[in-house]
């Protein structure tokens, strides 16, 4: 079973972090755990599955030379300063792999020497976290 990926992101500041080993703290559920950035609290991510209006961010994942390609949306999310990816994330088993992107990046990654079953994840600035499973 793959490990249990949790995210939260800052009320104030937009940046995002993921609890690691969140399984083993004794906090009854991910929800009860409180975190906060410089004195604000931050929010638990929840993850989305189905963007049926705009098809902007669910990724899609992609067999590659060499890995995989992880695509955010069908139709191609915008990079702007004001509404971006800021990253992209691949787990497969206990291996996870995070690619950071800026505004003016595709909003892709490639990811090397991994297969296309993997659970591929996405955070947008604005629309928070997205899964493809
Ligand atoms: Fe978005």
């Amino acid at each position: 079973m793959d490990e249990k990926l949790i995210f939260f992101k800052c009320k104030g500041c937009s940046g995002t972090i993921m609890a690691m080993d969140a399984m083993m703290c004794k906090a009854p559920t991910p929800d009860a755990l409180s975190v906060s950035c410089a004195g604000t609290e931050m929010d638990l991510l929840e993850e989305q599955t189905a963007d049926p209006a705009t098809q902007k961010h669910v990724p899609i994942v992609e067999k590659a030379e060499g890995g995989i390609k992880v695509k955010v949306g069908s139709t191609a999310h915008p990079m702007e300063e004001e509404h971006y990816i800021m990253w992209i994330a691949v787990q497969k088993g206990r291996n996870v792999m995070i690619h950071y992107l800026k505004p003016g990046d595709a909003p892709e990654a490639f990811f090397p020497g991994v297969d296309t079953d993997v659970k591929a994840f996405e955070c947008c600035n604005i629309h928070n976290l997205w899964v493809n499973k």
